[in-house]
């Protein structure tokens, strides 16, 4: 029997149990053992039938020698990352669904499970219930990973998806998908990127070898995005989605890392992915892209990455090599401000001014339209410019009486 003590009592934790509890006698079959949720750490109280197996105290876990698989489902990182090094260092293997901790430590926490030849698994960090992680370090491993892109959080495309859908608020589709459960504790750690932010780091650091640091990478959350802003999407052939994208420039390590709000293509593969449904496209050199697909969230999709990689942590004799990067102590991601794209952006022009104003300044424009557009208001698509002169070409037009609206970027995937 493989003995495993859960860190935290939560969504995703009560979902540990309850999938190992359901799923007993499948998972026996196939591993040929099984598996038991032998304590439970959380400050709460319980009124469930296992409430014997919760403890405050968390050496009651890691002196239990019984105890070869620790699943960390509290979140943050204090003070989990404490606890996952401890158990590393008593030689117990961890898995864990915390990306907060993954894209700020993981380097460090992959070094000490090599050190102690134990594992420490994330499946459920990024994606849900979506296989990620491992295809990246073992499917593909025959490739050189190009480029990633994704929709990486299940709750802005819920949102947006409303509001595309059924031109729902902002606030009032939020509220939604707290109560559907999606949400992170701090609902701005989802609609202001922080999320999905953390997970393209994760897929970034996996598939180029390199730590990537959040605070290196641009990200733009969906809280600007409007339903006018939708209209104009819809003019335009595109939806609106929150993607975070990381690229290979050269084989010294710089990368391209951003997460921002997107005009996607009606035909894009991501740009058909809606609700709480994450997808993500790998460019590899030898695959071309591949796209995965499933519930980025919620306790039961979420519970169940955590649960295969309990499985795969007990059934590893050694620490697996595959599963690595390193922190060189440099930052690789290169600044967005240097980034060329396309844009839309929309503005409001003072009273008596004309569209030719906006011509002038950035050369050939496309206009957009949306039913019941204000005078004076006016969308369009300006070809490839670099985020700083697209910042200079702003502030002249503020000091022409023009009042930038919201600008977003216009993708191709
Ligand atoms: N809040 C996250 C999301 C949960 O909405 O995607 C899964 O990481």
């Amino acid at each position: 029997m493989i003995k495993v003590a859960v860190l935290g009592h939560g969504v995703v934790g009560s979902g540990v149990v309850e999938v190992i509890d359901t799923n007993q006698d499948y998972i026996s079959k196939n591993i040929g053992e099984g598996i038991e949720v032998k304590r439970i750490l959380d400050l709460r109280d319980f009124d469930v039938p296992y409430a014997e197996k919760f403890t405050k105290n968390y050496e009651d876990i890691l002196n239990d020698e019984e105890i070869s698989v620790v699943a960390e489902v509290m979140g943050g990182i204090t003070p989990s990352f404490d606890f996952v090094k401890a158990a590393l260092e008593r030689g117990k293997s961890v898995v864990t669904s915390n990306k907060e901790l993954v894209a700020a430590k993981g380097a460090e926490l992959l070094k000490i499970a090599r050190e102690h030849d134990v594992n420490f698994h994330f499946e459920a960090s990024v994606g849900g219930g979506i296989p990620i992680i491992r295809p990246l370090h073992s499917c593909l491993a025959a490739n050189q990973i190009q480029e990633i892109a994704g929709i990486l959080n299940g709750t802005t495309n819920f949102i947006l998806t409303k509001m595309i859908r059924e031109q729902m608020p902002f606030d009032h589709a939020l509220k939604l998908a707290q109560q559907l459960g999606y949400a992170e504790r701090n609902p701005s750690a989802d609609v202001d990127g922080h999320d999905a932010c953390r997970k393209i780091c994760i897929l970034a650091a996996l598939a180029f070898g390199k730590h990537v640091y959040p605070e290196y990478v641009y990200t733009e959350g969906i809280t600007g995005i409007t339903l006018e802003d939708v209209e104009y999407a819809d003019n335009y052939g595109s939806v609106i989605k929150l993607i975070g994208r990381a690229k290979k420039l050269d084989e010294n390590g710089s990368l391209t890392c951003t997460v921002s709000p997107a005009f996607l293509d009606k035909s894009s593969q991501l740009a058909n992915i809606n609700d709480v449904f994450n997808g993500i496209l790998v460019r590899g050199n030898a695959t071309g892209d591949v796209v995965f697909y499933g519930k980025g969230a919620g306790k039961l999709p979420t519970a169940s990455a955590v649960v295969a990689d309990i499985i795969d942590a007990a059934k590893e004799e050694k620490n697996n090599s595959a599963l690595y990067w390193i922190d060189d102590g440099r930052n690789h991601v290169v600044n967005y401000l240097d980034i060329e794209e396309k844009y839309y952006v929309r503005v409001q022009l003072p009273e008596g001014a004309s569209g030719k104003l906006l011509e002038e300044m950035f050369g050939g424009v496309t206009f957009l339209s949306r039913p019941h557009q204000p005078k004076g208001e006016f969308a369009f698509v300006i070809d490839r410019i670099k985020s700083r002169d697209l910042l200079e070409k702003e502030k002249q037009l503020e000091s022409q009486g023009v009042s930038v609206l919201g600008k977003i970027r216009i993708l191709n995937y």
